[in-house]
Formats: C-alpha cells, sequence, structure tokens
C-alpha cells in the first residue's frame, strides 16, 4: 500500500508553512479532531511516510518541527510545487506499478479528464518504443504518463512525439545546464548516451481518443543501477550534471514545459516545433540508412519537420519529405573521413 494513502495533509501543510520553524503542539492538538490521541496517530503516519519530525521545546513548551521531507514523488508533494494550469489537474502516484501507460490507459478508458498524471516509484514492466523494455530503478527516475485529450483537429502520434521530444529536452537541459540531442524519435541524449525516452500510444475511449504520454528521464542514477548492457549507453541527469537533483524540482520543471510546448502544439504552430527540433537534432547534416516496411533508402538528413517528416537527400540527389509514421528506423552511417 502506498503509505501516503491515509496521511493527515492538513497537519502536515502546517508544519510545511512553518518553514522549518517549531509550530506548538498545543494549537496542533486543537486543531486535530482526533485530540492528542489524533495527533500522535496523524505523526505515525507522516514518519511512516518517510516524514522526519523532530520534537522540540523552545521556551518550555512542546513544539514539532518538519526536518525532512522523503524523495518521494507523493501526489501531495507534487501537487504543492507545481504551477501548471491543466497538467496535473488529477495525480495518481503508486508506488509499484507495471507499467505508468497501462495504468493510464485503464484511466483514460474509465474516462479520467486530459492532465491526469500517473507516477510511479518503480515499474515492474516498464516497455519501451518497439517491444523494448524501459529499466525503471526504483526511486532514482521519472517514470511518468500523462492522458491528453487533444483539441480537434488532434495532433498526429509524428507532431505529439516531436512536441513530447522538445518539452524533455528543454526541461533536462535546463536542470543540467549542458545541451542535449534529440535522436529521432524521441530519445533524450547527452554526450551520446540515452538520458529519456518516451512511448506515445493512442486509446480509444467513450469521451474519443485519448492520448498516452510516457515518459521515463533517469535522474539520479549512478553507473552502477544500470544493467551491465545500459552502461556506457545510458546516462542520467545527476551523472551529467555531478549531482544529485530534487527529483520533484525536475519534475515540476518537465510539467511546466510540456504544458508550454503541448499548448504550442494545440495552436497548430508546427513551424516553431520545428525551429526548436533543428538545433537539438543529432541527424541533420548526417548521412542515415533510414528504413520503411521491408525497404531501406540511404542518404543525408536535411531537415525535419514535424508534420512534414524527414528531408532526405538520397545518394542519387535527389530531396523528398518521407512522412515520420512511415519511417520504422534510421541508422546513421559512421562514413571514414
Ligand atoms: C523508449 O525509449 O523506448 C521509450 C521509453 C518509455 C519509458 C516510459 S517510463 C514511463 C512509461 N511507462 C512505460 O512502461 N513506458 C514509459
Amino acid at each position: 500500500m502506498n503509505p501516503a494513502a491515509e496521511l493527515d495533509l492538513e497537519l502536515l501543510d502546517r508544519l510545511v508553512a512553518a518553514g522549518g520553524l517549531p509550530v506548538e503542539v498545543g494549537g496542533l492538538i486543537a486543531a486535530d479532531a482526533g485530540g492528542e490521541a489524533g495527533l500522535e496517530s496523524s505523526l505515525d503516519g507522516l514518519r511512516r511516510a518517510g516524514y522526519t519530525i523532530e520534537q522540540v521545546h523552545p521556551h518550555g513548551s512542546a513544539a514539532l518541527r518538519l526536518l525532512r521531507t522523503p524523495d518521494r514523488l507523493y501526489a501531495h508533494e507534487v501537487r504543492r510545487r507545481l504551477t501548471t494550469r491543466w497538467i496535473g489537474a488529477r495525480i495518481v502516484s503508486l508506488d509499484l506499478c507495471s507499467s505508468t501507460n497501462d495504468v493510464a490507459r485503464d484511466l483514460a478508458r474509465a474516462g479520467a479528464p486530459s492532465g491526469t498524471l500517473v507516477l510511479a516509484e518503480a515499474q515492474a514492466a516498464g516497455r519501451g518504443r518497439a517491444g523494448r523494455v524501459w529499466h525503471s530503478v526504483p526511486g532514482a527516475g521519472i517514470y511518468l504518463s500523462l492522458i491528453y485529450r487533444p483539441p480537434e483537429p488532434p495532433p498526429s502520434l509524428a507532431v505529439l512525439q516531436f512536441t513530447t521530444g522538445v518539452a524533455v529536452a528543454h526541461a533536462a537541459m535546463k536542470k543540467v545546464g549542458k545541451p542535449g540531442q534529440l535522436r529521432w524519435p524521441n530519445d533524450l541524449l547527452f554526450a551520446g548516451c540515452k538520458a529519456a525516452g518516451l512511448l506515445a500510444e493512442a486509446i480509444e475511449t467513450d469521451e474519443g481518443t485519448a492520448l498516452v504520454i510516457g515518459i521515463g528521464l533517469n535522474v539520479n542514477h549512478l553507473d552502477e543501477d544500470f544493467p551491465d548492457d545500459l552502461r556506457g549507453v545510458a546516462t542520467s541527469l545527476r551523472l551529467v550534471s555531478g549531482h544529485a537533483l530534487d527529483r520533484i524540482d525536475a519534475l515540476t520543471t518537465l510539467l511546466c514545459s510540456l504544458e508550454e510546448w503541448y499548448d504550442r502544439m494545440a495552436a497548430g504552430d508546427t513551424d516553431a516545433l520545428a525551429a526548436a527540433w533543428r538545433p537539438l537534432s543529432s541527424l541533420i547534416g548526417k548521412v542515415v540508412v533510414l528504413t520503411r516496411g521491408t525497404g531501406e533508402t540511404r542518404g543525408v538528413v536535411v531537415d525535419l519537420h514535424p508534420a512534414r517528416g524527414i528531408l532526405l537527400e538520397s545518394d542519387s540527389g535527389e530531396e523528398a519529405w518521407i512522412p515520420a509514421e512511415r519511417v520504422t528506423f534510421i541508422r546513421p552511417v559512421v562514413t571514414a573521413k
């Protein structure tokens, strides 16, 4: 069970509002419907959820002081610090689930509103693109799924992925202060190693098509947290920046960035998106082999555009836009100089 399920959030709010200063127990007992016993049980609950609260005796009277908030993505902590308008309208925070995308899919089918956010400390069966596994180290990353019910006309999955990639990249770069790159369609790389990936799925519901956007962001992972096959290939914001990050701060930065870019996407401004994507792309100017179904085309990537796709100059010198949804894979070709 999630230890935050039954927390006395009123008591917590009073302690938080005091900004680390002591709050007199007498006043807290008076505010608690259960009196002294109620306060004791509320304190037990908060401590079990990881809050460090100490008893102090300033001027001889008993008081309580909040010393430490746990490193957990509790819904009430996220809400406290979130400044978005619609993302996070509802927040479901879980200790463990199979995949946040699966939980979000079920919630979307049950009518959950746009902006509903599912967070998990760990996933037993985190999914990546193309049937791959997303390795979810407990408590180290941000594993989230967002339900988005877009206004008409809805964006294509390709546009949605472009937009999400840009939003994730901007938020992560802001946190680490280093340049990142987007590897088509939307892996976030720092110095060639992957720090985030995303998996967007369209779900049919009674209220129309809902989009579920799953994002996995490696935040406080150390090298030894990654399985052998990911060492040297995966990275985290901590490894990139050289310091551990406050995960709630990283999450709220990410959600603000997503809301800003989704609002732009809803306004149909795909050129602004393209302009933001271009400098982040790891592919522009590179020779690649592009797979479409069973066919392969080799050429230089001249440009990328969320609505038009990939502009490829083939070996024969012809340029053509290839719609992103037709492309299954792009492999950069290492050319000898
Ligand atoms: C990829 O890089 O292939 C996509 C990875 C997406 C991982 C996230 S973690 C939260 C959400 N739940 C999942 O099962 N997958 C996405």
